[in-house]
């Protein structure tokens, strides 16, 4: 009971935009997925208040005088303690392939970057937080793409997922990035890793996605919750006049995918699979944020046939996100308090 209290305070906002995540050179709020803020409503005072109140209620005649109590909260007070550091543990062993990553490939994609105006600043763009190396390569890795494909990264930050891709025997890599510093790290990595990958070419674009023409060839676009609001939304808008243009095989992979209800209010892509954005699973994984869509562009009729067709057979994870579903997601910095993504 008390445990299950205590989890009520893990399971309130996300560190900066997502996952379970790292971080270094930005905020302490970026250590990872339970790494939170403070929350604002004091949610966590609550949920010790509760563990405490349980373990009273459960030594029962024990409590019954002064000592009683104070030993009861010294007991919710260690096992507090505890399930916070085992979580501490868990969080830490989530990011251990990421680390191995960077030493794999000699590069370094580590951090939680804010700089510039962001989304505390009423703006669109997210900061920058590599994508989880083990749940990022098999999302594409189960597209079986080949020599044809053309993938793009829009949002590439220092380029972590263009080296993840381009392992993959890739005709093109590309990725889009707002920030200078962070695309020249990008290439820097790119150049670095050069000898590991299979790719016939692989690049970081200094630019806003705004200004940055979408390629026809594009078959796979890559989102790791880079923008939100109308700059996700013209984005999206001019990947379907990309496919409208040329129809083709185009899927969006899409970490922590907080415009999911928008991108699914278009009727114009389908949900074709959903696996955790964490390489530690936790139970009911689906029910977070942090997921991995694989959604594929497709014309208004197959949309609608594929959303008649029956539900049963597929996965609860498909089920819960095959249509708008109202998830809360959450983003928060030092001092800047936390951003809900509806109220
Ligand atoms: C969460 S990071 C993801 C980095 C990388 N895709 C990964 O998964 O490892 C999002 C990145 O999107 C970039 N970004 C935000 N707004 C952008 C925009 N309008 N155009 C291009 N990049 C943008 C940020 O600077 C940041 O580096």
């Amino acid at each position: 009971m008390a445990i299950t209290a205590l989890r009520v305070t893990r399971d309130g906002p996300a560190c900066s935009a997502r996952s379970g995540s790292n971080s270094s050179t930005g905020p302490a709020t970026c250590t990872d997925g339970s790494s939170r803020p403070a929350p604002r409503n004091g949610s966590e005072c609550t949920a010790t208040r509760t563990a405490q109140a349980t373990v009273t209620d459960q030594l029962g005649p024990v409590a019954a005088d002064g000592r009683g109590e104070r030993q009861a909260h010294v007991h919710a007070a260690k096992l507090s303690d505890m399930v916070n550091r085992l979580i501490g543990l868990a969080l830490l062993l989530n990011r251990v392939p990421d680390h191995i990553f960077d030493y794999l490939f000699g590069v370094s994609t580590w951090g939680c970057i804010f700089r510039g105006a962001s989304v505390f600043a009423g703006r669109d763009n997210c900061a920058y937080e590599g994508s989880q190396w083990l749940p990022t390569r098999s999302a594409l890795k189960e597209l079986a793409p080949g020599p044809s494909d053309v993938f793009v990264d829009l949002g590439s930050g220092k380029g972590k997922v263009l080296l993840i891709a381009g392992r993959l025997p890739l005709q093109r890599v590309v990725g889009v990035e707002i920030d200078e510093e962070l695309s020249e790290c990008a290439n820097r990595n790119i150049r670095q890793a050069k000898p590991r990958l299979r790719a016939q070419s692989v690049e970081s674009v200094a630019a806003s996605v705004l200004d940055w023409p979408i390629p026809d060839e594009t078959s796979i676009i890559y989102l790791s919750n880079p923008f939100i609001g109308q700059t996700f939304r013209s984005t999206v808008n001019r990947i379907i006049e990309s496919y409208d243009r040329l129809p083709r095989t185009l899927h969006i992979v899409y970490y922590y995918p907080w415009e999911h209800d928008w991108l699914m209010s278009t009727g114009r892509v389908i949900v074709e699979g959903v696996r955790s954005g964490n390489w530690l699973v936790r139970p009911r994984w689906w029910q977070g944020g942090h997921v991995i869509i694989t959604y594929r562009v497709a014309e208004v009729s197959e949309v609608s046939q594929s959303r008649r067709s029956s539900n049963r057979a597929r996965s609860r994870a498909i089920r819960r996100w095959s249509g708008p579903n109202r998830h809360c997601f959450t983003m928060s910095a030092p001092g800047e308090g936390i951003i809900y993504s509806r109220s």
